[in-house]
């Protein structure tokens, strides 16, 4: 039997690390949707989009083919073709996709993608309204959070670590702000689920959290 691992919550919990780690231990697929709204953000940016532009938006986004394969193990996004896996982490792209995230002819598109990978086999999927709405039957739904200092702290290791010149009280405002864009937005808003149980990463490391939640999935039967 098929199960589904529903994993939201805010920019920098560690959605994406702990759902790696998680997949890997339970020997099912990733999918990292955040990477194919930030394709589709590349995109728009890449024809001269303006985010404000909703028309715009709308009618262009169809013209996006976004595809996700696996080699080694590792989520790769197509974007019309192209492997965009190292153009789609900067500041630049995540500020633009939090703005384009909102309309709704980009969600449809990509939910369906979601969906349709879901219904192949088992996943842990992680993004902000996964237990809403792509997959409101998870057999697990997890609402992943933490501190937006300590969100903020990780997510300036992170780009540090990469080469990226960034400043500490940006990242954090940054963090602040799409926060607020991806709980205020209309449609399919970041909230926490009924159903998730909600766990609060800002005092435990990666290990501690994939180990809580690999123990709520055994209890609800996932192997
Ligand atoms: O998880 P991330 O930082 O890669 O996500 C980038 C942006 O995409 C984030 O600001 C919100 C949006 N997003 C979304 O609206 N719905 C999802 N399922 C995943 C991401």
């Amino acid at each position: 039997m098929n199960y589904s691992i529903a994993i939201d919550g805010p920019a920098g919990a560690g959605k994406s690390t702990i759902a790696k780690q998680i997949a890997r231990k339970m020997g099912c697929i990733y999918v990292d949707t955040g990477a194919m709204y930030r394709a589709m953000a590349l995109f728009l940016l890449r024809n001269g989009i303006a985010a404000q532009d909703g028309e715009a938006v709308s009618r262009k986004c169809r013209e996006a083919d976004i595809a996700i394969r696996y080699e080694n193990g590792e989520q790769i996004v197509y974007l019309n073709g192209e492997n965009v896996n190292g153009l789609i982490r900067t500041e630049e792209v995540g500020i633009m996709t939090s703005c384009v995230a909102v309309y709704p002819e980009v969600r449809r598109k990509l939910v369906e993608l979601q969906q349709k990978i879901a219904r192949e086999g088992s996943v842990v999927m992680d993004g902000r309204d996964i237990g809403t709405c792509v997959l409101p039957d998870a057999t697990v739904k997890i609402y992943l959070t933490a501190s937006s200092a300590v969100r903020a702290k990780r997510r300036y290791a992170e780009l540090v670590q990469k080469g990226e010149r960034c400043d500490p009280d940006t990242i954090e405002a940054d963090i602040i702000r799409r926060d607020a864009q991806d709980m205020n937005r209309e449609i399919s808003p970041l909230v926490r689920a009924e159903d998730a149980v909600l766990v609060d990463s800002s005092d435990m490391d990666i290990e501690q959290v994939t180990e809580t939640i690999i123990g709520i999935c055994r209890r609800k039967g996932c192997l």
